[in-house]
Formats: C-alpha cells, sequence, structure tokens
C-alpha cells in the first residue's frame, strides 16, 4: 500500500495530551518550535498556562484543560480549536501494584485514564479526521504493555490493551488516510519514574525522549520506541516462550 499522507501545520493544529508535565510537555515545546499551534490538555489549567507563556516560536501553545476521563468534557473543550490534523495521546497514569494489596478501585482508575481516557480522546477527533480523509494519531503507550512485569499488575494490562487497540485502529483507519503510530517509551525522567525506588536501566532524560517521539511521528515506522538499548531487547522477549520469558525477568520481582 502507499504510504500515508503526514500532516503538516497546514493541515490543521496538534493536540498534546498529559502536557502539563514530562513527555507531554516537552513533546508540546518541541511542535511549537517546529511551528505548530499545539493545543495542549492536561487536568492542571495553571501548569498549562506556564507551559503556553514558555513556548518557543514559531508555533504556540493554546492551553486546553480536560480530564479525558470526561468524555463529553474532552469534547467539548476541543470543539472551539481545531481541526486536529496530529494528536499525541500521552496522558497516563501509573501506580505500582502487586497481588497483596491488589484494589479493584486503583486498579479501575488506571484502566480508566490510560485506556478509556484515551479512547474519549479518539471519539473527539476521529470523526473530523475520517471526514476530512488526513490525520495522524500517536498512542503513548509503554513496553510495560509487551509482557507482564513485575508490579504492573493494572498498569501492564492498560498498556496492552492501548498496544492491540492501536494496531486495531491502524487497520481499521488506514483507507481513511489517517496515520496511527504506537509510543513504546522504556524508563524516562519524568515525575512518573520520580516515585520507582528500584533501579531503572538506561533511563533517558524527558528532553532527549521528547525529541525521539517527535522524529518518529515524521517516519513511516508504526511503533516508535526508546531508549533502544533498553526497548529492543524487551521486543526481542516478547517473542520468548514463556518459561524462558519468566526465568529472565523472576530475577526483578521485587523481594
Ligand atoms: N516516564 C516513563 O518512564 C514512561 C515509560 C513508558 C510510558 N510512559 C507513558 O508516557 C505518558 C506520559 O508519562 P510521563 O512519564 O510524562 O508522566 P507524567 O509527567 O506524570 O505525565 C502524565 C500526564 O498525564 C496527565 N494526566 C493524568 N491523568 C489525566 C487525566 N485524567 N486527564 C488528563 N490528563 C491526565 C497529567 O496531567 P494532570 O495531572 O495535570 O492531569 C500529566 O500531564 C504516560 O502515558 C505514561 O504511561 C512513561
Amino acid at each position: 500500500m502507499t504510504s500515508l499522507h503526514t500532516p503538516t501545520q497546514a493541515d490543521g493544529v496538534a493536540w498534546v495530551t498529559g502536557a502539563s508535565s514530562g513527555i507531554g510537555e516537552h513533546v508540546a515545546m518541541a511542535l511549537a518550535a517546529e511551528g505548530w499551534t499545539v493545543l495542549a490538555s492536561a487536568r492542571r489549567a495553571e501548569s498549562l498556562a506556564a507551559l503556553a507563556e514558555r513556548a518557543p516560536g514559531p508555533g504556540r501553545i493554546i492551553p486546553v484543560a480536560l480530564d479525558i476521563t470526561d468524555a463529553d468534557g474532552v469534547k467539548a473543550a476541543l470543539a472551539p480549536h481545531g481541526p486536529v490534523a496530529l494528536a499525541v495521546l500521552n496522558a497516563g497514569t501509573y501506580q505500582p501494584d502487586e497481588a497483596k494489596s491488589l484494589d479493584p478501585t486503583t486498579f479501575a482508575r488506571t484502566i480508566d485514564v490510560n485506556l478509556i481516557g484515551t479512547v474519549n480522546c479518539l471519539a473527539a477527533i476521529l470523526p473530523g479526521m475520517i471526514d476530512r480523509r488526513r490525520g495522524q494519531v500517536a498512542i503513548v503507550s509503554s513496553v510495560a504493555g509487551y509482557r507482564g512485569l513485575p508490579r504492573s499488575l493494572a498498569y501492564g494490562a492498560s498498556k496492552a490493551a492501548l498496544n492491540n487497540m492501536a494496531e486495531s485502529l491502524k487497520l481499521d483507519v488506514e483507507r481513511y488516510g489517517i496515520k496511527v503510530q504506537l509510543v513504546c517509551p522504556g524508563f524516562i525522567k519524568t515525575p512518573l519514574t520520580d516515585k520507582n525506588d528500584f533501579p531503572m536501566p538506561f533511563l533517558m532524560p524527558v528532553e532527549k525522549a521528547a525529541a525521539r517521539l517527535v522524529a518518529g511521528l515524521k517516519s513511516h515506522a508504526f511503533q516508535i520506541t526508546f531508549p533502544r538499548r533498553f526497548t529492543w531487547p524487551l521486543l526481542l522477549l516478547r517473542r520468548f516462550p514463556d518459561a524462558l520469558y519468566f526465568m529472565m525477568v523472576r530475577g526483578t520481582v521485587p523481594k
């Protein structure tokens, strides 16, 4: 099949969710520096306002505060803006968990933000992209979605679901000229990982991660993953037989 059109600033605005901190904040800045008008979304309006103030030209950042778990609220907040040509659906949450303290409410909250929240965002933009026969959507998942990792019951499940959904979505919407990509970062230094008390191999600075993500948006690859020194071995582990996989990962389970 022919390669899909990668939208440019002439096609509309970019939308970045989870832009009040971490990867999303730096992706929004990088896109503004490339000349995009960026709708920056998260719940913390004051952080988004501060981000808009320091947006690098020639583009600009417009704060659009919203909670991605509120489907109607997402649509209403986006309505005055657009059209959205490029969406980086990055908002997410991570709460380490384990069997002895399994809490269905916390588990459901992770699924609600990471999975259903992403679906709410897709529902707000896909009809317009389908009508216009163009658009680009990058779904930020995680290597935690490849296979089960320790302390990652809810988070891993939410990200595995995103990985699968992104593949299904690509098959569905590429016929409408919409480019779908899946972003699977390894460990990136952000507020989300600052709470981790275990070693994080090849921890990547967030500025570098954002630059890798934005470069990946211009590629024809379905999956954007970094740092490769960490994520490529994990991609290989994904293909290992179960017994071998568990033998190799068991040693990383916290005592
Ligand atoms: N850091 C890593 O090592 C790593 C690795 C793999 C994947 N990821 C993924 O990368 C994405 C960004 O993570 P990060 O590391 O940059 O973490 P972060 O700094 O904690 O950023 C998370 C962002 O999501 C927003 N968010 C959370 N819940 C939301 C909600 N209900 N509605 C709207 N926005 C919400 C937060 O903003 P508000 O609190 O203001 O709403 C914040 O801007 C996540 O999907 C994460 O799973 C991160």
